[in-house]
């Protein structure tokens, strides 16, 4: 059996000769430096840390060595492996505060930020208007109604009253669909609801009837091809134009407030006898006429009154063309623009903005449900 290798120099192996070591305690300082952040770190200390790094493995040549030569070795090695590891945790805390303040700068919460990144959709301000405007007839006890927006020419015109030479009947005014011969038109008004009304229901009759109405109008700032009515209508016994402005001053008063009532200026609709514009006191100047400056008011420039709408009390023949019997049963009827109603109730200065989509308008309105 041989002895211990008394003999063997240490030098010759060669993981543990002074350059060896130099060089992969150099490396790993090189490594450690350059981590750029925590993972490069890890890596490095995997590389040049771990188990099987080339200094651990080194380590491990220790024990094969003479005694003598096994003290100087290991003090080498473990100079090396201990710089490594200073090396290490000096890294590790520099990168962590860099990390920790990072965090800071991309975690930020913007407190300025508008909260209602993805703001709750409304209804149209027509949508909820003519509701608005339904519901005020719905408390008194009245019916809404509706009818179709192509309509038949006989209840848009002939059962209303308006002869077939009535100028309202001539193509300035109506959509005509074609072929001319099936006599549809595209409702010019939200009367011939009334029509419906008569001829399917019996008296009494309570009813209001919001919709879309269609005149070859331009499109500007306050007219539309298309727009809004409210039609009103009640049948019933004993039913006069007292009635009827009653009716109007209670309607005003609910859109636009206390105060604000109507008067009547004589008029002529074919489907009512007697007829009148409806005027609503000037819900600006309140009837004064001018401003708080003691100028003219703007808003009804300088009348203290504004039209609103049509009505009057039904015309005994169009009672008569809806199977409603004249001597037993009198009405009145009103229209109104809606668009209008609600323009001047919000300060709506140019008509478009109702149909042209652009959510800026509509959510100044308010996210009525
Ligand atoms: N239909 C009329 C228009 O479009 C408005 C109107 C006036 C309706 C008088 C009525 C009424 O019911 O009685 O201009």
């Amino acid at each position: 059996m041989s002895g211990p290798n008394n003999e063997y120099d240490p030098v010759q192996v060669t993981p543990l000769n002074a350059e060896e070591v130099a060089a992969a305690r150099d490396a790993a300082l090189a490594a450690v430096e350059a981590a750029a952040d925590l993972e490069q770190l890890k890596q490095a200390r995997l590389d040049h840390a771990g188990d099987r790094s080339p200094l651990a493995l080194a380590n491990r040549e220790i024990g094969a060595l003479p005694p003598q030569a096994r003290k100087e070795a290991g003090q080498r090695v473990g100079q090396a492996r201990g710089a490594i590891n200073q090396a290490l945790k000096a890294r590790q805390e520099v990168l962590e505060a860099a990390h920790e303040e990072q965090m800071l700068v991309v975690e930020t919460v913007d407190v300025t930020l508008p909260v209602d990144r993805h703001p709750r959709g409304a209804r149209h301000p027509l949508t909820t208007g003519a509701e608005r405007i339904a519901d005020v007839f719905v408390a008194m006890g009245w019916e809404v109604a509706e009818g179709p927006v192509i309509e038949a020419e006989w209840l848009n015109f002939d059962a209303l009253n308006l002869g077939p030479d009535h100028p309202a009947r001539t193509m300035q005014d109506t959509f005509w669909t074609s072929p001319a011969e099936n006599h549809v038109v595209l409702r010019t008004h939200t009367s011939p609801v009334q029509a419906r009304s008569m001829l399917t229901r019996t008296p009494p009759i309570y009813v209001v009837c919001p919709g879309r109405v269609f005149r070859t109008d331009e499109y500007d700032a306050t007219h539309s091809p298309m727009f809004h009515q409210v039609e009103g209508l009640a049948i019933d016994e004993g039913i006069t134009m007292a009635h009827l402005k009653g009716t109007l001053d209670h309607f005003a008063t609910a859109m636009f407030g206390e105060g604000i009532t109507t008067r009547f200026r004589p008029s002529y609709f074919p489907f009512t006898e007697p007829s009148a514009e409806v005027d609503l006191v000037c819900f600006v100047c309140r009837g004064t006429a001018v401003n708080e400056d003691g100028d003219t008011c703007r808003t009804c420039r300088g009348e203290g009154w504004i039209e609103w709408g049509g009505c009057g009390v039904v015309n005994p023949r169009v009672l008569v063309a809806c199977g409603v019997d004249p001597e037993r049963y009198t009405g009145f009827a009103f229209g109104m623009g809606i668009d209008r109603t609600l323009m001047f109730r919000h300060g709506v200065e140019d008509l478009r903005g109702f149909f042209e989509g652009d959510v800026r308008f509509t959510t100044a309105f308010g996210t009525e449900i």
